[in-house]
């Protein structure tokens, strides 16, 4: 790739400064993976950087970006990050390939049609008041294990009717922590690291394993009843890709595959989103306080509805927000399977193209005052330039549970907020830990009753 320059004197293609012999950027990258990636737009819009014997091109141009993950043909989910993907959770509809994906999508989509979020709010609502009913007065709240135990609980019941086999969904409940942890770690790690006897190893084996047969169970369960059930499971097995006229299910395999792809797309992502939340909330006392009057106004003292959700656009702006700040899916990867061009540069095929919600989300020619927390700038926005918003991605890969991740989102907030203050405990401001999702690092919060002031 040569190199050109812009009228501004900016490179249009660059390399990162500061590579090292045989590590090439894995140092700065591991040292602290933010300020690396918000660190490239400064060298050109296509950037190259090298983490050991591996190189790729990070894309640091909103437009550029877009312009990849809508071309799902030449920038298809091939390349070292995806293999070891599927390597560690299987052939699901995140990681498949091109030609396997668009059979699968047809049949999830169902399940998460506008129509049924209404359901979906509901087993929401009820998670959420289980969750909270023990909350006290004054008490400090561990964060992220509770939005963790919140997205969990709400997939598994969102997906399996609980009394159609309750020894099944124990099993998804137990099982869904450890293989969320183990995730990241072993994409990280040699295969033959991950083949070792260790106990983290044998808790993630032991964890997928157990997910598996659950799931399989739990189908073999749903096909052999005639009983009518209003869950995503009984969705997913209604749904048949019909191609040419030739309907075609999914065996047992490939449900249980697709399944526990919903799990871990979908647990975690949303978890890291709602805690992150809370703590802009709770560090932004007028913006908690906007939210609250926002709420009390819309909703009185009812829990949310999903239609009740349009008419919060304050809270909606606060979770856009949070969004935007602190991209779960901060960093994503594509494989050329072709020669193409890119901002006018030639990439060969083969090459690995990085593109970051983070580093996109935080310009300042596209966000005015990038790094703070303002809602605001949401309340009668236009959708902006194409790329500017990566959060769920675009195209053809889209996120399939953005609305329901939204949803989810919106519940929290505003199910929260009719009841308790959130305020900050003293200590430093909280640094994001950017893993394959960007959470708070060990977030604390004292719960405050609006009953009890
Ligand atoms: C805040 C929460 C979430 C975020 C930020 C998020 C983000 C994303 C992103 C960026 C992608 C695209 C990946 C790529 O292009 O390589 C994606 C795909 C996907 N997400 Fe989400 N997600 C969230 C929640 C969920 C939930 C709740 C579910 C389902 C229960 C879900 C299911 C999926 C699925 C199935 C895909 C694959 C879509 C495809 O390739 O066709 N996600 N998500």
């Amino acid at each position: 790739m040569s190199s050109k320059t812009r009228s501004s004197g900016v490179a249009v293609t660059g390399t990162a400064p500061g590579a090292l012999p045989l590590l090439g950027h894995a140092v700065a990258l591991l040292r602290d993976p933010l300020r690396f990636i918000a660190s490239l737009p400064a060298h050109g819009d296509l950037v190259s950087v090298r983490f050991g014997p591996l190189r790729a091109v990070v894309v640091c141009d909103p437009e550029l970006a877009h312009q990849v993950i809508t071309n799902e043909k030449v920038f298809d989910k091939t390349g070292p990050l995806w293999r070891r993907a599927r390597e560690v959770e299987g052939e699901g509809l995140i990681t498949t390939v091109r030609a396997e994906h668009r059979r699968q999508r047809r049949m999830v989509q169902p399940a998460f049609h506008r129509a049924r979020m209404p359901h979906y709010a509901e087993i929401m609502n009820e998670v959420l008041a289980e969750e909270t009913a023990s909350w006290e007065h004054g008490q400090v709240l561990p964060v992220s294990a509770f939005t963790l135990r919140f997205t969990s609980e709400t997939t598994a019941r969102v997906m399996f009717t609980e009394a159609s086999d309750p020894e099944a969904v124990a099993g998804i409940r137990v099982a869904l922590p450890d293989l969320v942890r183990g995730v990241f770690r072993r994409m990280l790690s040699p295969t033959a690291v991950n083949r070792l006897p260790l106990p983290a190893n044998r808790a993630f084996v032991r964890a997928r394993q157990q997910l598996q047969d659950s799931i399989e169970r739990l189908i073999t369960g749903y096909r052999s009843t005639d009983e009518k059930r209003d869950d995503m499971m009984a969705v997913l097995l209604a749904a048949q890709d019909v191609e040419n006229g030739v309907a075609d299910a999914p065996d047992d395999e490939e449900m249980a595959a697709m399944v526990t792809g919903l799990f871990l797309a979908g647990t975690e992502t949303t978890s890291a989103s709602a805690s992150w939340a809370m703590y802009l909330i709770a560090e932004h006392p007028e913006v908690q306080e906007r939210l609250r009057l926002e709420i009390e106004t819309v909703l009185g003292d009812r829990a949310p509805t999903y239609e009740d959700l349009i008419h919060l656009p304050y809270t909606r702006a606060v979770v856009t927000e949070t969004l935007r700040l602190y991209p779960p899916a901060w960093v994503l990867a594509r494989g050329t399977t072709s020669r193409t061009t890119l901002g006018g540069q030639t990439i060969p095929s083969g090459t690995n193209v990085v593109y970051s919600a983070y580093l996109v989300q935080r310009l300042a020619k596209v966000y005015p005052e990038p790094d703070s927390f303002r809602p605001e700038r949401w309340l009668n926005a236009s959708s902006g330039c194409p790329g500017s918003f990566l959060v769920f991605g675009e195209g053809a890969r889209k996120c399939a549970g953005d609305t329901f991740a939204l949803t989810q989102l919106m519940v929290v907030v505003a199910g929260l907020l009719r009841r308790w203050e959130l305020r900050t405990v003293p200590g430093p401001r909280k640094r994001p830990r950017a893993r394959a999702v960007l959470h708070p690092r060990h977030v604390k919060l004292q719960l405050v009753s609006r009953g009890a002031v």
